[in-house]
């Protein structure tokens, strides 16, 4: 079925690459996450994760987990607790000429997934930070399984990855937070009082029986979900901006934009998303007999949601679709990102995180604006002086098929850390 052998032969695979196609398919009740039936003991390392549940229990679930996504914590994560993380970290990441934009993007992105996860971790400690991030890439290889090359290798590395992530920072977190909601519970303390994160949100409803939290381990696993969904995919997304933006003949004149112009930025990023999405391909299960745009779905085929090149369709979004064009004018109605944070009920929780509010077509925007924790990155970077790095070429990921994952991508730096930014 699937490619990773772990549930049923698909009846048929049907393949979807018109914008609009997908966008019906993505909202179709009658299509799931759901491939590996099986449970976690039997080796399902996805069991009972947002991502693969459907239905009412997937309702339930994001209901409760939105509420962390709210405007005003965004705003406070990205103005108040972001810049000067970030500012920080860089002038200790760039620690020579040459370094690995990669691991710069994933150890800036890890401190505040960590925080909206609901962990602690200490900023200040590089080691604690690559330890997470070590964490994130086993938890990365798993959300791709269906990618992935050796999906029996993946499923040992995720389990060990989460037995460690149990043992040294859920069960600490849990620990703390659990003592502050049952201070709530007393009267003794205000919700709004507790973390803003998405363990303590789960611990606050563990006794509803909607959300189907089941055991310890399935809370472990969601919190995992959310930890690495805000790192990889905006750690890859920085750098495939900065791959597109070096292969172009005017890269100097749009590292110096990128610099000085925030919402420039953003747009490049949300440009850099539609035409490199970090999943290039979304998969869906038929429940049950469906109809997509005319195309007769039988139960248990496989629909393929070609996203990558329904970002390229002209009827979304014009003539020139193929190429890159941070300042194009699109409908309103049309994401600048495409289809690359899916829709319907799955659409990506943590989209506004990763790359802001929609931008107006007016391009211009109020006080109000989220600009995405991607695009200060990339202005970061762009500000001390990024380079590719003469002698050492980008390396793609080899264990995934998804062309927009990379490795390793090696940069210079012209300007010191003091240089500003
Ligand atoms: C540039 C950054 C990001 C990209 C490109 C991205 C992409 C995506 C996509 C394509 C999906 C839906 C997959 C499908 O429907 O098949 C998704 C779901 C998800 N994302 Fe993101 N994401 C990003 C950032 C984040 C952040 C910052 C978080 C958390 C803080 C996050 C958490 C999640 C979660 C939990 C889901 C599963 C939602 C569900 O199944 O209901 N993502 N993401």
């Amino acid at each position: 079925m699937s490619g990773d052998g772990a549930g049923a032969r698909p009846t048929a695979t049907i393949t979807f690459e018109r914008y609009e196609d997908i966008r019906e398919a993505l909202f179709d009740p009658n299509l799931s996450r759901s491939f590996d039936r099986r449970s976690y003991d039997e080796g399902n390392i996805r069991e009972g994760i947002v991502s693969v549940q459907h239905g009412a229990a997937h309702r339930a679930r994001r209901r409760v987990e939105n509420t962390r996504f709210r405007a005003e914590v965004l705003r406070l994560y990205e103005r108040d607790l972001f810049p000067a993380v970030m500012a920080d970290l860089l002038d200790r990441l760039i620690d020579g000429d040459r370094v690995d934009l990669f691991a710069i993007g994933e150890t800036l992105s890890v401190v505040l997934a960590a925080r909206r996860a609901g962990i602690e971790c200490d900023p200040s400690s590089l080691d604690e930070l690559r330890r997470l991030v070590r964490l994130v890439d086993a938890f990365s290889q798993g959300a791709a399984i269906l990618d992935a090359r050796d999906p029996d290798a993946v499923r040992g590395l995720v389990r060990a990855a989460y037995a460690e992530f149990e043992r040294e920072f859920v069960r600490p977190a849990r620990e703390r937070r659990a003592a502050l909601v049952d201070a709530v519970r007393r009267g003794d303390a205000r919700e709004d009082e507790l973390p803003q994160d998405i363990l303590t949100v789960l611990l606050l409803h563990r006794d509803d029986p909607s959300l189907v939290l089941g055991d310890g381990g399935r809370l472990v696993r969601e919190v995992a979900t959310y930890l690495q969904g805000g790192t990889h995919t905006s750690a890859q997304t920085l750098v495939n901006a900065l791959d597109i933006v070096f292969a172009r003949p005017d890269a100097g004149r749009l590292l110096e934009r990128i610099a000085s112009d925030t919402l420039f930025a953003q747009r490049v990023v949300q440009e850099t998303l539609r035409l490199r999405p970090t999943t290039p391909k979304a998969k869906r299960r038929a429940e049950s007999d469906t109809t997509v745009a005319g195309v007769r779905i039988p139960k248990d085929a496989l629909v393929v949601l070609d996203l990558e090149t329904g970002n390229r369709d002209a009827r979304a979004f014009g003539p020139t679709a193929d190429a890159f064009d941070p300042d194009r004018i699109l409908d309103a109605s049309v994401p600048r990102w495409g289809l690359s944070f899916g829709g319907g009920p799955h659409q990506c929780p943590g989209r506004a995180v990763g790359a802001g509010f929609p931008v107006p077509p007016t391009f211009s925007v109020d006080d109000d604006h989220v600009y995405g924790l991607v695009a200060l990155e990339l202005q970061a970077v762009a500000r001390r002086g990024v380079r590719p790095d003469p002698e050492r070429a980008p390396e793609r990921d080899p264990r995934t098929a998804r062309f927009t994952r990379w490795l390793r991508y090696p940069v210079a730096f012209e300007r010191r850390p003091d240089a500003g930014g």
